[in-house]
């Protein structure tokens, strides 16, 4: 293939993917879309700009308009955070975890965290960002009925070990973590605590899921693409007052982790914080009401829908296992559901070892909410399901049933100027 046409074939693949997402029901957790008009600041000019430093403080000329746009994305950061201090220049979940390490621990310390196989990010672990700042990693006792942190062997463990820092926070998100007992002690010990909201940030800037900030988080990081529903890239935000700290946040991200940071994304995440003030609210418990109803759904439907005891989900996830530990049926359901037109992760669940061959699902509801689907369509949703994995109708069939079901939902809502979700395509 010659260039040219190397650059048609890429061309016609972006649009081929977005038209799969756009006739598919997109059930990934980290995953959303963006508004138009978030939409229409990404795809500016301010793309191909640098604007190192802060507002104010740069080294380059040229960034005058940039440093409003920063500046009202701070301080909006600021309301919708409800926090003293916040950087917005992360250009994602991993460079923020990354500049938050870099800020609250040194080389050679120990930090604690919850295990990948936990449900832990891998910019948690050794092979990640964790060990990147070579830091030695004690993974917290799991409790696997709460799906969250084991409290009492978990106090231990800080106690015991005494970190620089306790991490808290998971890719695998069910229920909110049991945040002040574990940070009264950690604090007793001397450690900083970070919180990872990457998943659950929109969740908690609506007031849906936890508060870290109040509960004794001294940083919390975050993406700003999940359940905070704008382009991608990242947050670093605190309550602290002490502006010494704010500087050493900040020197984390630029010049410790980023140089370039993407204006057109920060752009992007200054329209979305004003849509968040605006519409964050409504979305953030649309998102929880709908992730409860397709939980309960898919258990009436004969699923195995885990932590039925504490009502499956208190934030945008649900977890289902389909077989055997280990027995590779997640990667089995989530394929055949692919066929069906439904795109979903599999996931490890408790128990499961081989991150390839896991027996469960982790399934998400952020962009099913964006494109306006309400709790009764979860109850569409879990039919469907049904159809591909228990009665194990034909997939072609239920794919173009899908499709039908998906064009009733196609445009972008809680945003100011409401249009196509999936826009460019024929
Ligand atoms: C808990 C957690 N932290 C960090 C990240 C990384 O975020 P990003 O993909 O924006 O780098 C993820 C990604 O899903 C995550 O689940």
């Amino acid at each position: 293939m010659g260039p040219r046409s190397q650059a048609t074939k890429i061309l016609e693949s972006v649009k081929s993917s977005g038209r799969h997402y756009r006739d598919s029901l997109p059930m990934i957790a980290s995953e959303n879309i963006i508004s138009p008009l978030v939409a229409e600041a990404v795809n500016s000019d301010l793309h191909g700009r640098y604007a190192e430093g802060l507002p104010g403080k740069r080294y380059y000329q040229g960034c005058g308009d940039f440093d409003t746009i920063e500046s009202l994305a701070i301080e909006s950061a600021k309301r919708v955070f409800n926090c003293n201090f916040t950087n917005i220049q992360s250009t994602s979940g991993t460079v923020s975890n990354m500049a938050a390490l870099k800020a609250l621990a040194k080389p050679g310390e120990t930090i604690t965290a919850v295990s990948t196989a936990d449900g832990g990010h891998i910019s948690h672990a050794r092979m990640g960002a964790v060990g990147v700042r070579g830091l030695s990693l004690v993974t917290y006792p799991w409790d696997i009925d709460r799906m969250e942190p084991d409290i009492d062997a978990s106090l231990k463990i800080i106690r015991e070990t005494k970190p620089s820092l306790a991490l808290f926070g998971q890719s695998v998100f069910l229920f909110p973590t049991p945040l002040k007992e574990l940070s009264d002690a950690a604090h007793e010990v001397g450690a900083k605590v970070m919180y990872d909201g990457a998943h659950v940030l929109g969740l908690i800037a609506g007031g849906q899921f936890q508060d870290p900030l109040r509960e004794g988080a001294d940083v919390m990081t975050g993406s700003s693409h999940k359940t905070f529903p704008g382009p991608q890239g990242g947050f670093v935000l605190s309550d602290s007052s002490d502006e010494k700290f704010h500087r050493k946040l900040n020197n984390s991200i630029f010049p410790g982790t980023c140089s370039s940071y993407h204006l057109h994304h920060v752009a992007g995440k200054a329209v979305a914080l004003a849509e968040f003030e605006e519409f964050g609210l409504d979305y953030a418990k649309d998102i929880v009401s709908n992730a409860k109803s397709l939980a309960y759904a898919l258990a009436s439907e004969g699923f195995d829908v885990l932590a039925e005891d504490r009502g499956y989900t208190a934030s945008h996830q649900v977890l289902t296992r389909h077989g055997e530990i280990d027995s590779g049926a997640g990667r089995r359901a989530a394929e055949t559901l692919e066929m069906s037109g439904i795109i979903t992760n599999m996931n490890m669940l408790p128990g499961d070892t081989r991150a390839m061959n896991p027996s469960g699902l982790r399934l998400g509801v952020p962009e099913l909410t964006r494109v306006g689907m309400t709790t009764d369509d979860m109850k569409d949703v879990a039919r469907f399901f049904s159809r591909a994995l228990i009665k194990e109708e034909d997939p072609a069939k239920i794919k173009s049933d899908v499709k039908e079901f998906k064009s009733n939902y196609q445009t972008v809502k809680y945003c100011f100027e409401p249009g196509s979700a999936y826009p460019g395509l024929e």
